[in-house]
């Protein structure tokens, strides 16, 4: 299922439920029972989809390889007065979930890789879930540039189901921003800019407002899947 809508505004990515998480992500983790396991949200950065799980689960961890953002997620979880999360510095590519802490709900909001996917099924027992949400390949669509972690939905449940997941769900959620000049759509960017002169982007949007181009498209994949026995 696609869900799609249109925004004509001027800042585009502003405009999510719960902090800009996934509202599909939040949705679906909803209806898990987590309130006797432990919740791991992996690249946690300053920790929003933790500090919005921990009311309703027994234990939540956080990993981020960035010890800064942890330090604001620690500072946020204490500000709330959260209790049952904890913020570790470690790589989700490389760390052994099960002795980080034997999760029942393995979760992420934008860092996914394949690499975090075997590392889950690793560390899930059978009927574990892992849910997150992902950039989608249509990410930005008109820099012209794909991200190296973006997903198309088929390659995402072929690594999940090769890793030994049942896939539950895949849905892809994207929006249009549209706007009214160049320059609006410019400014509307401006905040990324220095990331995406780095990274090439920069020229391409320019290129595609040179032709007459007017939208920004944001598109995530979520995904909701549960380990089976061995793959
Ligand atoms: C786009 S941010 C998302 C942060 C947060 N989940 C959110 O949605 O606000 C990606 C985060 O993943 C972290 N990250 C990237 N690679 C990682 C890895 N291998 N292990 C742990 N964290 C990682 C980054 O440091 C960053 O905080």
């Amino acid at each position: 299922m696609n869900r799609e809508t249109s925004r004509a505004h001027p800042a585009a990515g502003d405009a999510r439920s719960h902090e800009g998480l996934s509202p599909t992500l939040l949705a679906w983790l909803a209806v898990e029972s987590l309130a006797s396991g432990t919740v791991l949200d992996v690249g946690t950065g300053t920790g929003g989809l933790a500090l919005a799980l921990a009311p309703r689960a027994r234990r939540v961890l956080g990993l981020d390889t960035d010890a800064g953002a942890l330090v604001e997620a620690r500072r946020r979880a204490r500000r709330a007065g959260v209790g049952n999360v904890l913020f570790v510095v470690a790589d989700a590519e490389q760390a052994e979930y099960r002795t980080l802490g034997r999760p029942d709900v393995v979760a992420a909001h934008l860092c996914m890789s394949d690499a975090i996917i075997g590392r889950s099924a690793a560390g899930l027992s059978r009927g574990g879930v892992l849910a997150f949400a992902a950039f989608h390949v249509d990410q930005w669509r008109e820099t012209g540039r794909v991200s190296r972690f973006a997903y198309e939905a088929e390659r995402a449940r072929a690594v999940l189901e090769a890793a030994g997941f049942r896939v539950e769900g895949l849905e892809i959620e994207r929006e249009v921003a549209e706007f009214g000049s160049a320059d609006a759509a410019r400014a509307a960017t401006e905040r990324f800019r220095e990331k995406w002169e780095a990274s090439g982007r920069w020229a391409g949007w320019e290129r595609f407002l040179a032709g007459g181009g007017r939208t920004l498209t944001e598109s995530r994949l979520v995904a909701r899947a549960r380990r089976q026995g061995d793959p």
